[in-house]
C-alpha cells in the first residue's frame, strides 16, 4: 500500500543536514539510496538532489516505523520524519557531508515503489549506451545532479555579470532561413508553404548583428544550436551558446568582457585564474604549438631545425626543404625510456596526421645518443640536432619533416598525445589563452576555392584591405579565439559593418551579387540602414560546464544528449513519422 503526500511537507534536503541541526525533527523526502537491515535497526540511506543522509529506524523505540521501513526497496521514493542526532564518534563517516549526524526515524510514508533500476545508482557506471537510454536514472546519480547544479550555477553567472554591464538578453528565432555555412543545416519542412523549409539556427550570428543595426547596443543570449555536423566528445548536433554582440568595439573591448567572465566561471570550482589572459597570434600558435588552440599547460614547444639542414644531402630532408617545407622537432623530456615499439607506435600516430614518417634521437641518462638519422646523418649533426631541440640527457627528439602545415598537424597532435600518455598537463591548472589575427580565408584544394576559416561577417585587418581579392591567403582577420586547456572555448571577432567590404568579400568567397543577394539579402539591405561598427564572440557552454566539472566529455554535462550518431536512445529519436504527417508537408521519401 502506498501513502499519499497529503500535507507532509519537506522541511529540509537531506543532503543538507549538518551539525548545527543535531535536535530538529526534521521532515525529509527523497529515494532509497542503499538500505541495510540488521534485524532490530534498520539503516536507510535517503538521497535528495543535495546528497545523502543515513537514517536509522530503531525497533525498540518505534516499531510501527521500522516495521514499515521493512518495505522499502532500493529507489523506492518515501518521506521520513525524525530527529537529528550526532553520531558517537566512532559511527562517523568523514567521505560524507552528512557523516557527523544521522536521523532517528520516527514515521515512515512511502510514495511510491520502483523496479530494481538498471545500473545501481551509486554503482560502478554502466555503458554509455545504457546510460543514455535510461537517462532519467543516470542523471539520479550524484555526479550527474553535481555538473547539472554546476551548469545552472554557471548560467546564472553568466547572466548577473553580463546584466551588470548593461547586455540585455534578447531571443532570435529558432526557425529561421537556410543559409548553411560550415556545418549543414537541420531543415523543417513548412505546411503552409509546400516545398519550403525553415532551417533551425547554426548560431543566431546574423540576428544578433541585425540587433546591433537596431540599436541595442549590448546583446546577450543562452542559445541553443543546432549542426548537422560530425560528432566528437566535444560536439554535438544541438549544443548551448552564450552569444554576445557589442557595437563600437575593437577586440580588446570583448576580451575586457569575457576575460573577468571566466575569472568569476573558474571561481564556481574554486579556481583562481589571473588577468589578462596571455595572448598569441594564429602563427605565433601554429608555430610555437602546431595547433590553434594550445593547451600550454605544459612546454614541449616545436623547435625549428631547417636551418641546421639546410645543407644536408639526406633525401627526405633535401626534398622537404626544396619544395618549401621544414624540418621540427619536440623534445620529450624523460623520453629517452621509449623503446623501439613505443616509437613506432608514435610514427604511425604522426602517419595519421599525413607525416611521412617520425626519425627520433635518443640521449640515455649518460648524455650517449642514439638515433633514426645515425646512419643517414652521422653521429655529429644528431648530436647536433638534439642540442638545438633542446634535448638533454635522458630526453628523447621526435622529428618530423614536410610541407608546413602538416609538419604542424603531426607534431601537435604527437605534443598532445604525449601529453596525455605521459600526464603531463596538471587537470588543476586553467590556462586560458587568446589566440588573435586568424587567417580570414582557408583554400580548399579539392573545391579549388577559398572558405572563411570563421564566417563571412567577419572583418578583415584593416592593413590587409588592400590585399583582400590580390593575395587572399594572406589577408588577416580580426577573428579571435578564446582556448582552455588546449579546448577552443569560444570563437569571435569583428563584423564588417560596410556593405561594400561585406560584397567585396562574398565576391572573394565565389558567391555573386545575386547569390549573395538570395542568401543574404536582408543582411545586406540591413548594413546600408546605418550600421554601427560591432563584434562579440561566442562561448560554447557545454564545453565551459565540461571542463568547469574536470570531464572529458560534454554528454556529461547536458542532461539530454545524444549519441555519435546523433540519435537519442531514451526517445528512440529520429524515428519515422506518419504518412499523414508526410502528406501534409508534401514530403515523399525515396528510398
Ligand atoms: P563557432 O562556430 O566557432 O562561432 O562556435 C562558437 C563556439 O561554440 C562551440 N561549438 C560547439 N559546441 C558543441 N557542439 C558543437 N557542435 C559546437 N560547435 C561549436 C565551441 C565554439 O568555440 N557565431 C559564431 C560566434 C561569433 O562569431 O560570435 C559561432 O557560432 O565552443
Amino acid at each position: 500500500m502506498l501513502d499519499t503526500l497529503g500535507s507532509t511537507k519537506r522541511t529540509h534536503y537531506c543532503g543538507a543536514l549538518r551539525p548545527e541541526h543535531a535536535g530538529s525533527v526534521v521532515t525529509l523526502m527523497g529515494w532509497v539510496h542503499r538500505r541495510r537491515d540488521f534485524g532490530p535497526l534498520l539503516f536507510v540511506d535517503l538521497r535528495d538532489r543535495e546528497g545523502v543522509v543515513q537514517v536509522v529506524f530503531n525497533e525498540e523505540t518505534n516499531a510501527a516505523a521500522h516495521l514499515r521501513a521493512k518495505e522499502v526497496r532500493g529507489e523506492y521514493v518515501i518521506s521520513v520524519t525524525g530527529k537529528v542526532v550526532m553520531r558517537d564518534k566512532d559511527k562517523i563517516n568523514a567521505n560524507l557531508d552528512t557523516g557527523h549526524i544521522e536521523v532517528i526515524g520516527r514515521e515512515i510514508k512511502i510514495f511510491n515503489a520502483a523496479k530494481t533500476p538498471q545500473f545501481e545508482i551509486d554503482g560502478v557506471q554502466a555503458s554509455e549506451d545504457v546510460r543514455l537510454k535510461y537517462r532519467y536514472l543516470d542523471l539520479r546519480r550524484p555526479k550527474m545532479q553535481h555538473n547539472i547544479k554546476l551548469r545552472h550555477l554557471a548560467a546564472i553567472t553568466v547572466r548577473k555579470y553580463l546584466d551588470e554591464r548593461g547586455f540585455f538578453e534578447i531571443e532570435t528565432p529558432m526557425m529561421i532561413k537556410s543559409t548553411p555555412e560550415g556545418a549543414r543545416d537541420y531543415i523543417v519542412p513548412s505546411r503552409l508553404t509546400p516545398g519550403c523549409f525553415y532551417a533551425l539556427p547554426q548560431s543566431p550570428q546574423i540576428f544578433k548583428q541585425l540587433l546591433m543595426v537596431s540599436g541595442f547596443d549590448k546583446y546577450f543570449q543562452i542559445v541553443r544550436c543546432f549542426r548537422d555536423e560530425d560528432l566528437r566528445a566535444d560536439r554535438q548536433p544541438e549544443f548551448t551558446q552564450i552569444d554576445l554582440e557589442m557595437s563600437y568595439v575593437q577586440p580588446d573591448d570583448v576580451f575586457s568582457v569575457i576575460g573577468p567572465l571566466m575569472v568569476e566561471l573558474s571561481r564556481l570550482i574554486g579556481v583562481k585564474v589571473e588577468l589578462p589572459f596571455p595572448r598569441l597570434t594564429y602563427a605565433e600558435a601554429m608555430r610555437r604549438y602546431g595547433v590553434d588552440k594550445p593547451d600550454t599547460r605544459f612546454g614541449m614547444e616545436i623547435e625549428d631545425l631547417s636551418l641546421l639542414l639546410a645543407e644536408t644531402g639526406f633525401t627526405p630532408y633535401r626534398n622537404a626543404l626544396d619544395s618549401g617545407g621544414q624540418v621540427r622537432a619536440i623534445t620529450v623530456k624523460g623520453g629517452c625510456k621509449y623503446s623501439r615499439k613505443r616509437l613506432d607506435e608514435l610514427t604511425e600516430f604522426a602517419k595519421r596526421f599525413g607525416a611521412g614518417g617520425m626519425a627520433w634521437i635518443k640521449l640515455s641518462d649518460s648524455g650517449e645518443s642514439s638515433s633514426s638519422l645515425s646512419k643517414a646523418l652521422g653521429d655529429e649533426k644528431v648530436k647536433e640536432l638534439a642540442a638545438a631541440a633542446g634535448c638533454e640527457a635522458g630526453d628523447a627528439v621526435l622529428i618530423v619533416a614536410g610541407k608546413a602545415s602538416v609538419v604542424a598537424a603531426s607534431l601537435g597532435a604527437l605534443r598532445n598525445e604525449i601529453a596525455q600518455s605521459e600526464g603531463l598537463a596538471d587537470p588543476n591548472k586553467f590556462n586560458f589563452l587568446w589566440v588573435t589575427d586568424f587567417p580570414m580565408f582557408e583554400y580548399h584544394e579539392e573545391d579549388g576555392r577559398y572558405y572563411p576559416m570563421h564566417h563571412p561577417f567577419t572583418s578583415p585587418n584593416d592593413e590587409d584591405l588592400d590585399i583582400l581579392e590580390s593575395n587572399t591567403g594572406a589577408v588577416r582577420a580580426k577573428a579571435y579565439d578564446l582556448v582552455l586547456n588546449g579546448v577552443e572555448l569560444s570563437s569571435g571577432s569583428i563584423r564588417i559593418h560596410s556593405r561594400e567590404l561585406q560584397r567585396r568579400v562574398f565576391s572573394v568567397l565565389g558567391l555573386t551579387d545575386e547569390e549573395a543577394r538570395a542568401k543574404f539579402g536582408f543582411l545586406l539591405d540591413a548594413l546600408e540602414y546605418g550600421t554601427p561598427p560591432h563584434g562579440g564572440m561566442a562561448i560554447g557552454f557545454d564545453r565551459l560546464v565540461m571542463l568547469l566539472a574536470g570531464e572529458s566529455s560534454i554528454r556529461e554535462v547536458i542532461p539530454f544528449p545524444k549519441t555519435a550518431s546523433a540519435s537519442d536512445l531514451m526517445t528512440d529519436s529520429p524515428s519515422p513519422v506518419s504518412d499523414e504527417q508526410l502528406e501534409e508537408l508534401h514530403i515523399k521519401i525515396v528510398e
